[in-house]
C-alpha cells in the first residue's frame, strides 16, 4: 500500500517536472489523499450547474440502490419517481431502517443493525405485487455485503457505515451517484475550468458492476440468465467490439413507466443506426403481419428477448431483464443452457425469441419460419419484394 503510494506521489512529482501540467498533478493527488479528504460533494451538489443532468439522472434506477426506509415508504413521486415500496404484513415500520432497490423490479429489506431480513415474505416483486422468500437458507438475516455494486466510493476498510454491524465496509454516498461515474467533484466545482472530472467510456466501467463471476461464463438458473451480468453476455458477442454507452446514455431514465420520448433519450443509437442491411431485410419479410400488427415484434423483441431474470419470471420462457445476447441460433435443437442448467450457451433460442409471442406454436415451427423474418430484397423466395419491384415499374 505504502509502496503504491509512494509510486502515485512520484509519478505526480514527476510529471509536474516534466510536464508542468498542473491540471494532472491535481488529480494525481487526490488520488491518494486519505478518503475522508477525498473531495466527495454529493449529486445535489452538481445540480448547481449541471440541473438538466441532475434532474434526468433522479429518474434513473443508478441513484437509488440503498435507501431510507420512511422515505422509500412515501407515495409515489415523493421519493422513487415510479414506484413506493410496502412493508411486509408481519413488520412494523420501526423494524425496517433501510430498503435495497425499489426503483423497479423488487425491493429488500434492512433492520436497525443493518443487516438484510431473510426467510418467507422479504422480497417485494413489482410485476405480480407478491411478497416472496429471499435467501431462506440465512434466515432471519445476514449481513450486508453488497456494497460494491450499490454504493459512491465503497471502501473495503472493514469498517461499518454508521457504526452498524451488519453493513460491511464504508461508503461516502448511498446509491450509484454522480461522482461514483465521474470521480470526487470538490476541485471541479470549485474551477470547472481548471480540473475536468474522469469521463470513462469503456464497458469495463459499467462491467465492474453489470458482471456476475467471470466475464467469460454467463450464470444462470432455472431456466433463466441470471440477472445484473449484462457485460458477460454481452463479452461473448461481436458487439464486444462496442461500449456500453454506444448504446446507452445513463443520465435518462429507461424505466418501462416513464414516457417513451424520455426513454428514447437513454438509448443513443438504435439498431436501425448501424444494422442497414439488416433493418431492410427485416422491411422485405415474407411475414405481413410482422409488420402491420399492432403486436408486431421490434429488433429488441426478438434480440434482446426477456431470457434474464430479476426478481419473477412472467412466463415459462420469459422473465423480466433483457438479455444482452443478441445473437439467434435458429437450429430448432439448439440448447439455450448448459445441460446442468449453470450457464448460458451464447445465444438465444427460438422457444425464447418466438414462443413468448407464439404461445401456441412449437419450436420446430419457429425454426420452420426463421427464415423468413429477414428477407433478402431480390432472393427468389421473396415473392412480396418483386411483385412491389414489378408494380413500380
Ligand atoms: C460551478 C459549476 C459546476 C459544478 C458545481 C459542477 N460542474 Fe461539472 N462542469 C462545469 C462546467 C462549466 C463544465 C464545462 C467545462 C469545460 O468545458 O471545460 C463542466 C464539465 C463537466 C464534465 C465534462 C468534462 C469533460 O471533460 O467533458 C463532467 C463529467 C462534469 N462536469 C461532472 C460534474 C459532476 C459529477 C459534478 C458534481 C460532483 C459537477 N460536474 C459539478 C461546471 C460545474
Ligand atoms: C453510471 C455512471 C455515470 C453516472 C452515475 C453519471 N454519469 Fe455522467 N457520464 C457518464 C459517462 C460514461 C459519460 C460519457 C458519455 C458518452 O461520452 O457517451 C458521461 C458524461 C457526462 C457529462 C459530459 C457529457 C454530457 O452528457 O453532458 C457530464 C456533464 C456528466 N456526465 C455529468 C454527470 C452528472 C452531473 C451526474 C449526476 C447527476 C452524472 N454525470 C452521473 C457516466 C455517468
Ligand atoms: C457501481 C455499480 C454500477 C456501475 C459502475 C454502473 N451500474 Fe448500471 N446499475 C447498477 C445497479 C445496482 C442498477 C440497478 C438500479 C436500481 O434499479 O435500483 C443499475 C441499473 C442500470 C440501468 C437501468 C436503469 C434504469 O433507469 O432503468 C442501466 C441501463 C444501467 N445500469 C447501465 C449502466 C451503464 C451503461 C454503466 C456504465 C456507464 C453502468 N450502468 C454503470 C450498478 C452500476
Ligand atoms: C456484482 C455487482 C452486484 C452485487 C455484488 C450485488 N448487486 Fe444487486 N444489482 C446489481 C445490478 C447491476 C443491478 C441492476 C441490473 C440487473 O439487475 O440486471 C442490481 C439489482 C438489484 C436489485 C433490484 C433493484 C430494483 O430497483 O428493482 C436488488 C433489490 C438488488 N440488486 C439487491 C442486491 C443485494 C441484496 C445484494 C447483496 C446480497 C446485491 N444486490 C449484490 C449489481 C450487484
Ligand atoms: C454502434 C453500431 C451498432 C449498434 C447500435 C448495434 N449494432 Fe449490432 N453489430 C454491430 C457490429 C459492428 C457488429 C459486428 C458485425 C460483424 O462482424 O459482421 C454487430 C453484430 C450484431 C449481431 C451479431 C452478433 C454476433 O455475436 O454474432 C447481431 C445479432 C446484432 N448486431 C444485432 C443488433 C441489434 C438487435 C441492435 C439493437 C439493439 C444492434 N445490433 C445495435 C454494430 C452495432
Ligand atoms: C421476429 C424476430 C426478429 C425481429 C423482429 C428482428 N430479427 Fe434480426 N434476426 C432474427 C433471426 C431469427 C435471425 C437469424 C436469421 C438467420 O440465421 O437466418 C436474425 C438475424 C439478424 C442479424 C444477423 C446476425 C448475424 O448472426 O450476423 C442482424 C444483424 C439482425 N437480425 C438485426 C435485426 C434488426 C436491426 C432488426 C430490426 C430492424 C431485427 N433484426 C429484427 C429475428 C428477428
Ligand atoms: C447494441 C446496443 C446496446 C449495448 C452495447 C448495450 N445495451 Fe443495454 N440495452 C440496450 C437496449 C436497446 C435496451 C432496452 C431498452 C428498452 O427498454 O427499450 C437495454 C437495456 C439495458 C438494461 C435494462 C434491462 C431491462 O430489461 O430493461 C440494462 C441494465 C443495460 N441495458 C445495461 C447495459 C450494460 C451494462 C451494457 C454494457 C456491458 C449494455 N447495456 C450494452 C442496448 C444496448
Ligand atoms: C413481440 C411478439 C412477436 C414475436 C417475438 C414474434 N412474433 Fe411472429 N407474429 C406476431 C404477431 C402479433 C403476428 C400476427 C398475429 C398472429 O398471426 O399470431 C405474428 C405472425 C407470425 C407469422 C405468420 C402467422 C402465423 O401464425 O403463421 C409467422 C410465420 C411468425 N409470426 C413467425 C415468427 C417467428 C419465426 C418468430 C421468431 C423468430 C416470431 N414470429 C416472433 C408477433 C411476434
Amino acid at each position: 500500500m505504502r509502496w503504491k503510494q509512494l509510486f502515485v506521489i512520484m509519478t505526480a512529482v514527476a510529471l509536474l517536472l516534466i510536464a508542468g501540467c498542473e491540471r494532472k498533478v491535481t488529480e494525481q493527488i487526490t488520488n491518494v489523499l486519505p478518503a475522508e479528504s477525498a473531495g466527495y460533494i454529493g449529486s445535489q451538489a452538481c445540480s448547481a450547474c449541471h440541473s438538466e443532468t441532475y434532474i434526468n439522472f433522479k429518474r434513473t434506477g443508478h441513484p437509488y440502490k440503498l435507501n431510507y426506509a420512511d422515505s422509500a415508504f412515501l407515495p409515489v413521486g415523493e421519493y422513487y419517481p415510479f414506484t413506493s415500496v410496502p412493508l411486509p404484513a408481519d413488520l412494523t415500520a420501526d423494524d425496517v431502517f433501510m430498503v435495497i432497490g425499489g426503483f423497479r423490479w423488487k425491493a429488500r429489506y434492512i433492520n436497525n443493525q443493518g443487516e438484510i431480513l431473510t426467510g418467507d415474505d422479504r422480497q417485494y416483486n413489482f410485476a405480480t405485487d407478491e411478497f416472496v422468500a429471499y435467501d431462506a437458507s440465512t434466515a432471519p438475516t445476514k449481513d450486508y455485503k453488497c456494497g460494491p455494486c450499490h454504493m459512491t466510493a465503497y471502501r473495503d476498510d472493514g469498517g461499518h457505515q454508521l457504526g452498524l454491524p451488519g453493513l460491511i465496509g464504508t461508503w461516502e454516498f448511498n446509491g450509484i451517484q454522480c461522482e461514483e461515474c465521474h470521480g470526487p467533484g470538490q476541485l471541479h466545482a470549485a474551477s470547472p475550468y481548471e480540473v475536468d472530472m474522469k469521463i470513462d467510456r469503456s464497458s469495463e466501467a459499467c462491467g465492474k458492476c453489470h458482471i456476475r463471476g467471470a466475464v467469460n461464463k454467463i450464470p444462470a438458473s432455472n431456466g433463466f440468465i441470471k440477472h445484473h451480468e449484462q457485460w458477460n453476455e454481452m463479452f461473448t458477442t461481436k458487439h464486444q467490439a462496442l461500449q456500453c454507452v454506444d448504446c446507452h446514455n445513463v443520465h435518462y431514465t429507461l424505466h418501462p413507466s416513464a414516457p417513451q420520448t424520455e426513454r428514447d433519450m437513454a438509448i443513443n443509437l438504435n439498431c436501425e443506426n448501424c444494422h442497414l442491411a439488416e433493418t431492410e431485410s427485416f422491411e422485405n419479410t415474407t411475414i405481413d403481419a410482422h409488420l402491420t400488427s399492432p403486436f408486431a415484434p421490434t429488433c429488441i423483441d426478438c434480440h434482446m428477448a426477456r431470457a434474464a431474470k430479476s426478481a419473477v419470471a412472467m412466463d415459462t420462457y420469459v422473465g423480466d431483464i433483457r438479455s444482452h445476447l443478441w445473437r439467434i441460433n435458429t437450429d430448432s435443437t439448439a440448447e439455450m443452457f448448459t445441460e446442468d442448467g449453470k450457464y448460458a450457451n451464447g445465444y438465444l433460442t427460438l422457444e425464447y425469441v418466438c414462443l413468448q409471442c407464439h404461445t401456441t406454436e412449437t419450436k420446430g415451427w419457429a425454426a420452420r419460419h426463421s427464415s423468413d423474418v429477414h428477407v433478402n430484397p431480390g432472393a427468389p423466395n421473396n415473392e412480396s419484394s418483386s411483385s412491389m419491384t414489378i408494380s413500380t415499374r
